[in-house]
C-alpha cells in the first residue's frame, strides 16, 4: 500500500480505502461522466483559492475572523436566486455585525455552489417497512424514499457541476455588483431588528454601526468613493467527499505549475473521512487550496498532528482550518488537549468552531433538530478555552439559510419542538434560519467585544491593505 509520503497525483486517493464512497453499478457510465467534467471550465481559478488562503494566514495570526456557513446539503429542488439571495443577504448582515464588533477583517466562506455530498452514519435506512440506501446528497442519489432514486447515478455529478456554475455566477454578482454594499446591507439589519422581539438587545450595536457609518460618510468615505464598501469578496467551500468528482476538477495552474481543485475555493474533510492513511486525507494533501478538518471527540491530539504533517508540510498559515465540532457538553473536554498539541508544536492553523454537528438531537416530535442555546454555548465555551491557552478564536462554521425554517429550536422566537412540523425542508441537517443565524452573530459579536476589550486591537495597516485588495 502506498503511504502518504508517496508521490501525489490527482488520482493517488484510488489505491488507499476510502470511507463513504457511494457504490455506482455503472462503472462505465462513472468513468464517462467524470471524463466528461475534467473537460469542463473549472468553477474557481488558483488566483483566487491564493487569495482566501492570505486572508486566512491573517486569521491564523489573530487578525480576523472566519465566517463559513450555509446549507448542510444544497439541493437540485430548491435551486433559486431567491434561495441564494436570501442565504447570501443574511450571511453578509453576520459579516457586518461580527466585523464591527471584533475591529477585524471578517473572512466570508459560503458552504455553498458545491456542497451536495453527505457523509452518513449508517449506510441504510428503513421507511415504511423497506430497507433503503441511505439517502448520500443530490449528487449521488435522490432523497425522495425509493429503491431506484437512491441508486447512486453518475449523472447527478453534471447536475452538481452545472448547479455550482450558476449559483457562483450569481455570488459573484452580488458580491461585485453592489448588492454587498454596506450601506444596504445595515439597513437590512436595522429593518430585521425594528420587527423583531430581539431589538431591545441588540439595538445598541446596531446603533453603533449607524454611527461609524455616519462618521464615514461626512469624511467622505462612501460606497462611492470606496470600492471596499459597495463590494465584497466572498469565497466558496463543500466537503470533498465524492473524490472522483472533486479529481475530474483539478487542474494544473498555469502560474504557478500547482494543482489546484476548482470545484470550489475552499474544501475540507469531513469527521467521518480524515484517516491520516485513506484517500480523502491523501486527496487533500495534494491540492493547494486552503483545507479544513473537523475535528470531533475521537480525535487524539498525536493524530491530528500526524494529519498536520500531511497535509501542512510546510507550516504554511491559511493553509489549514482545524473546525472543532463537540458539542457544547463535550468541547471542555476536548478542545484543551487539541489546542495546546498544536501550540506545542509551533503549528499554524486557524481555530474555527462549528456549533452544529456535535449538538444534534432527535426532538420528541421524531424531527432531528438542534437546541439554540446548546449552538450558542459552544461558541462560547470555543471562545473561553482559546481566551484560557492564549489563542485566537478563528471562527465559527455554521448550518444556516436566509429563510424562515422551522429547524432548530429556540432562539429570540423561540420555536418549541411542536414548531419544527411547520416549515422543516432541509434536505439533511437541521439549520438555523435567518433570524436565529442573525441573532447568533449578534451574541457571537457580544463576546468579541468583551475580547476586545481585555486585548484591545485596532487594524493594522496589512489588514487595511488586505481589505483594500
Ligand atoms: C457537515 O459539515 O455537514 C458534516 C457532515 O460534518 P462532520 O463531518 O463534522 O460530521
Ligand atoms: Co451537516
Amino acid at each position: 500500500m502506498k503511504t502518504a509520503a508517496s508521490t501525489w497525483t490527482p488520482e493517488s486517493w484510488r489505491s488507499m480505502p476510502a470511507q463513504q464512497m457511494p457504490a455506482y453499478e455503472d462503472m462505465k457510465r462513472l468513468a464517462e461522466v467524470e471524463a466528461q467534467l475534467a473537460g469542463y471550465p473549472p468553477l474557481v481559478f488558483a488566483g483566487e483559492a491564493r487569495k482566501l488562503k492570505r486572508k486566512l494566514a491573517r486569521v491564523a495570526e489573530g487578525k480576523g475572523f472566519l465566517l463559513q456557513g450555509g446549507d448542510c446539503a444544497e439541493s437540485f429542488a430548491e435551486h433559486s436566486a431567491d434561495n441564494i439571495r436570501d442565504f447570501f443577504r443574511v450571511f453578509l448582515q453576520m459579516a457586518v455585525v461580527l466585523t464591527f464588533a471584533g475591529s477585524q477583517p471578517v473572512v466570508k466562506v459560503g458552504r455553498i455552489a458545491g456542497q451536495f455530498a453527505k457523509p452518513r452514519s449508517a449506510p441504510f435506512e428503513t421507511v415504511n417497512g423497506e430497507e433503503l440506501p441511505i439517502y448520500r446528497g443530490d449528487i449521488v442519489n435522490d432523497a425522495a424514499p425509493s429503491l431506484a432514486g437512491r441508486k447512486p447515478d453518475p449523472e447527478r455529478q453534471i447536475m452538481a457541476y452545472r448547479q455550482s456554475a450558476a449559483t457562483l455566477n450569481l455570488l459573484r454578482a452580488f458580491a461585485q455588483g453592489g448588492y454587498a454594499n454596506l450601506e444596504h446591507v445595515h439597513k437590512w439589519t436595522l429593518g430585521f431588528l425594528k420587527d423583531s422581539p430581539a431589538w431591545s438587545r441588540y439595538h445598541a450595536l446596531a446603533d453603533r454601526i449607524t454611527e461609524a457609518m455616519g462618521f464615514m460618510r461626512a469624511c467622505g468615505i462612501n460606497p462611492d468613493t470606496a470600492p471596499q464598501l459597495r463590494s465584497t469578496d466572498f469565497f466558496t467551500s463543500h466537503e470533498a467527499l465524492l473524490l472522483g468528482y472533486e479529481q475530474a476538477l483539478t487542474r494544473v495552474d498555469s502560474t504557478s505549475g500547482d494543482w489546484y481543485a476548482t470545484s470550489g475555493h475552499m474544501l475540507w474533510i469531513g469527521d467521518r473521512t480524515r484517516q491520516p492513511d485513506h484517500a480523502h486525507v491523501e486527496f487533500l494533501r495534494g491540492v493547494k487550496n486552503p483545507i479544513g478538518v473537523k475535528c470531533g471527540p475521537t480525535l487524539k491530539p498525536e493524530e491530528l498532528i500526524r494529519l498536520i504533517d500531511i497535509l501542512n508540510p510546510e507550516n504554511e498559515p491559511g493553509r489549514l482550518t482545524l473546525i472543532s465540532r463537540f458539542g457544547a457538553d463535550k468541547i471542555e473536554k476536548h478542545l484543551p488537549e487539541l489546542v495546546r498539541a498544536v501550540t506545542r508544536e509551533g503549528r499554524h492553523v486557524v481555530w474555527c468552531c462549528d456549533p452544529m454537528h456535535g449538538n444534534t438531537i432527535k426532538a420528541a416530535s421524531g424531527y432531528k433538530t438542534r437546541p439554540f442555546d446548546a449552538i450558542l454555548s459552544e461558541v462560547r465555551r470555543f471562545m473561553g478555552v482559546h481566551q484560557a491557552e492564549g489563542t485566537h478564536a478563528g471562527g465559527i462554521h455554521v448550518e444556516m439559510t436566509g429563510k424562515d425554517v422551522t429547524e432548530c429550536t429556540g432562539g429570540v422566537r423561540a420555536l418549541s419542538d411542536v414548531d419544527l412540523n411547520d416549515r422543516y425542508h432541509t434536505f439533511c441537517d437541521p439549520r438555523l434560519n435567518a433570524a436565529q443565524a442573525l441573532e447568533l452573530a449578534f451574541l457571537v459579536a457580544e463576546e468579541l467585544k468583551k475580547e476586545q476589550a481585555l486585548r484591545p486591537r485596532v487594524a493594522d495597516d496589512d489588514e487595511a491593505a488586505e481589505a483594500a485588495e
